[in-house]
């Protein structure tokens, strides 16, 4: 938008308005009385915690729920606890695997640490994914049915209109890999 040159006053108005409409940029957070899932007369509105006064508070997305999970955990913002019961292993997993290769797409790398910060390998192997780089057959199809990586991604996860968070890696660059 641009504000027109004199006369002052419209020019002043101008700045009033755009002032008006960064003002009412709506919080991407329903309010709870207002999520559909909430009973707006119930007592526990106005007792719960609004998501936008958490929510706000964290490294903001531009998808899903507005908030960029692993980098909420990575920046110390957050820090869940890892387990319950005492006793319990946790387990953790740093490497990073090719899953689709030289396909219409950049190449998809699914980084383990990420998910181990959320996650027990048991919620993953081997029921959803067998624990083998290539034994997998993934498609987009079935992700984008819910299945595989979409079992989560959509979800409980950054939805899959994120192309390029999991198609993260050139072609280009594996080819030059390859090379000897
Ligand atoms: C969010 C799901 C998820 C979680 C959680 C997860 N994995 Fe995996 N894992 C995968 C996927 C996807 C692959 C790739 C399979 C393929 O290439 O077909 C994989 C591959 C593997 C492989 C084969 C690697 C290779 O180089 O051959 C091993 C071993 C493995 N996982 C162990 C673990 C362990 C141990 C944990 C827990 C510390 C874990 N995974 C947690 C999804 C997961
Ligand atoms: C069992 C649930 C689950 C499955 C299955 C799963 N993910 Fe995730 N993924 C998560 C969670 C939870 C996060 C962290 C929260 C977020 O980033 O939204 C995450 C994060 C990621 C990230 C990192 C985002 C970042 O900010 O660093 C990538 C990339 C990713 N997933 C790709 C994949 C791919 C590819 C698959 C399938 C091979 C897959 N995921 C399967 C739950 C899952
Ligand atoms: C949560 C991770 C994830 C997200 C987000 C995602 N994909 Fe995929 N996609 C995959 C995986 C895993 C495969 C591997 C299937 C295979 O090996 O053929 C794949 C395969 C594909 C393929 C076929 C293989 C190729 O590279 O040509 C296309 C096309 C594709 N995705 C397009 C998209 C588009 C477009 C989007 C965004 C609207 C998207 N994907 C978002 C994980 C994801």
């Amino acid at each position: 938008m641009r504000c027109p040159a004199p006369p002052w006053h419209a020019a002043a108005a101008c700045a009033l308005l755009l002032v008006g409409i960064a003002s009412a940029q709506p919080s991407p957070w329903k309010p709870l009385a207002k999520d559909g899932l909430h009973d707006p007369k119930g007592p526990a509105i106005g007792v719960l915690q609004e998501p936008a006064a958490a929510l706000s508070l964290l490294p903001r997305d531009t998808a899903g729920n507005m908030v960029r999970w692993v980098q909420a955990i990575d920046s110390g913002a957050i820090a869940p606890r890892t387990h319950l019961r005492p006793g319990t292993e946790v387990r953790m997993r740093d490497d990073d695997l090719i899953i689709s290769k030289f396909g219409s797409m950049p190449a998809v790398k699914f980084p383990h640490r990420q998910h181990t910060l959320w996650l027990d390998c048991s919620n993953c192997h081997d029921k959803l994914f067998k624990a083998q780089a290539g034994a997998n057959v993934f498609s987009m199809t079935a992700i984008l049915n819910g299945e595989q990586c979409g079992l989560c991604h959509g979800a409980v996860a950054f939805p899959l209109t994120e192309c390029n968070r999991c198609h993260s890696v050139s072609n280009a660059s594996l080819m030059r890999r390859r090379e000897p």
